[in-house]
C-alpha cells in the first residue's frame, strides 16, 4: 500500500499526495457572490494538498441558505472563481468545486423575492443559519418543490457545472451530505414525498440520479466526486434505515465510475457511536472506487488509514485551514497551528490567508 505521502490516480486526476483540502464554508465573498479578493492567496496558500475541494458553492441563486456563500452561476463569478484555478494550477495544484444546493436550510431574507426555501417536503428543520446583521435566526419552512421547481434546479445543476468548467476547475464535487437538499431527498426524515421522488430508496435517489446524469452531460464521471454523510445529524437529519438507505446509493454509485466517493465521517466535535462506526465501515467495503475520508483524522490515524488501505486520501479541514503547509507539516511530525474559530466565518484576511507557514514560524 502507498504512503499518505505519495502520489494517487482517480479518474481522471493525478494527485501529489493524499493530503486533501475539504470543503470548508468561509463566508468571504463579495456582494454579488463571486469569490473574495483573497480567494486566489488562500486556495493557492494550500496548493501543496494533492486535491483542493472549494467551499461549498451555491448553483443558483435558489441555492444560498447562509450569508456571503460563493456561487458559481454567472459570468461574475466565473471570472472570480477563473483567478483562484489560476492561482493554484501557478502552484502546480488540483482543485475541484463542491456543487450546493440548501434546500431547506435557508431564510427567506437571503432567497430570491423573499421566498421559501425549496425542500422534498414541507418539513421545517430545528435547524439555524446566519442571515447577517440579525445573526444566528431559525430556518423557514420550506416549501415542498413541485415537478416544475425539481427540473428547474437539476438544469441548474447543469448550468452550474458548465460555469465549473469555464472557471477552469479540474472537477465538480456534488455536495450530497450534511442534510442539504440532495441529503434531504435521500433521507426518509425529510422527504415525504408520494411521487416517484419519495418513498422508498429507489426514488428517494432519483433526485441524485438526475443531478448526476445532468452533471455528466457536462463532466466526464473521471472529474466528478461525491460527498456524502451516512450518519450525519446535522441539520436535523434523521433516517429509519440508515445503512440499507445508504448501502443501495453507495451501489448505484458504483456504477456511475465516478472520480471518488468522500464521506463526512464524523462531524467536528462528534463522535460516532460503535454502531454508525459500523455503517461508514460497512459502506467503505461496498464502494469499489477511490475513497477519501474525512472527520478527526490527524497525523497517525490519517498514515494508517491509507497504509491499511482503508481510505485513498484524506481530507483535512480544520487543521488545513490553520495550516497552508499541512502535508510538509505532517510529514516532518512538527507542531501545527491552532485554528481559530472566531475567524471561521466571515471577515477578511485575519484567519484566512495568514496562518504562517513552518518555515516562517521557525524565521520568527
Ligand atoms: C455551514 O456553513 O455551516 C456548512 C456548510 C456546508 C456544510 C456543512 C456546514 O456541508
Amino acid at each position: 500500500m502507498p504512503t499518505l505521502y505519495e502520489p494517487a490516480q482517480f479518474g481522471k486526476i493525478e494527485v501529489k499526495n493524499r493530503i486533501f483540502l475539504a470543503p470548508l464554508t468561509r463566508n468571504r465573498s463579495k456582494p454579488d457572490f463571486s469569490p473574495s479578493d483573497l480567494a486566489p492567496e488562500y486556495y493557492s496558500q494550500r496548493a501543496s494538498g494533492g486535491l483542493l475541494i472549494t467551499e461549498a458553492s451555491q448553483i443558483s441563486p435558489e441555492g444560498i441558505g447562509y450569508i456571503n456563500t460563493p456561487g458559481i452561476y454567472n459570468e461574475a463569478q466565473v471570472a472570480g472563481w477563473k483567478k483562484v484555478t489560476d492561482a493554484v494550477h501557478a502552484k502546480g495544484g488540483k482543485i475541484f468545486i463542491q456543487l450546493w444546493h440548501v434546500g431547506r436550510i435557508s431564510h427567506t431574507s437571503l432567497l430570491p423575492n423573499g421566498q421559501a426555501p425549496l425542500a422534498p417536503s414541507a418539513l421545517r428543520a430545528k435547524s439555524q443559519t446566519f442571515v447577517g446583521d440579525a445573526g444566528m435566526v431559525d430556518v423557514s419552512e420550506p416549501k415542498a418543490m413541485s415537478l416544475e421547481d425539481i427540473a428547474r434546479t437539476i438544469a441548474d445543476y447543469k448550468h452550474a457545472a458548465e460555469c465549473a468548467k469555464k472557471a477552469g476547475f479540474d472537477g465538480v464535487e456534488i455536495h450530497a451530505a450534511n442534510g442539504y437538499l440532495i441529503d434531504q431527498f435521500l433521507m426518509d426524515g425529510s422527504n415525504q414525498r408520494t411521487d416517484q421522488y419519495g418513498g422508498p430508496i429507489e426514488n428517494r435517489f432519483r433526485f441524485l440520479r438526475e443531478v448526476l446524469n445532468m452533471v455528466l452531460s457536462v463532466w466526464d464521471a473521471g472529474e466528478v466526486g461525491i460527498r456524502l454523510s451516512p450518519t450525519g445529524k446535522f441539520n436535523d437529519m434523521s433516517d429509519t434505515k440508515r445503512l440499507s438507505t445508504f448501502s443501495y446509493v453507495v451501489e448505484q454509485l458504483n456504477a456511475f465510475n465516478l472520480a471518488y466517493l468522500h464521506f463526512v465521517e464524523t462531524f467536528p466535535g462528534m463522535q460516532n457511536t460503535d454502531e454508525e462506526q459500523n455503517i461508514i465501515e460497512a459502506l467503505i467495503k461496498k464502494w469499489t472506487g477511490f475513497y477519501i475520508a474525512n472527520g478527526g483524522y490527524e497525523k497517525e490515524n490519517a498514515e494508517s488509514a491509507i497504509i491499511s488501505g482503508k481510505a485513498d486520501a484524506i481530507a483535512f479541514g480544520r487543521s488545513f485551514l490553520a495550516n497552508p503547509d499541512l502535508p510538509k507539516r505532517l510529514e516532518l511530525g512538527v507542531a501545527l497551528n491552532d485554528p481559530d474559530q472566531s475567524t471561521f466565518y466571515g471577515g477578511g484576511a485575519e484567519g484566512y490567508t495568514d496562518y504562517p507557514t513552518w518555515d516562517q514560524k521557525k524565521a520568527a
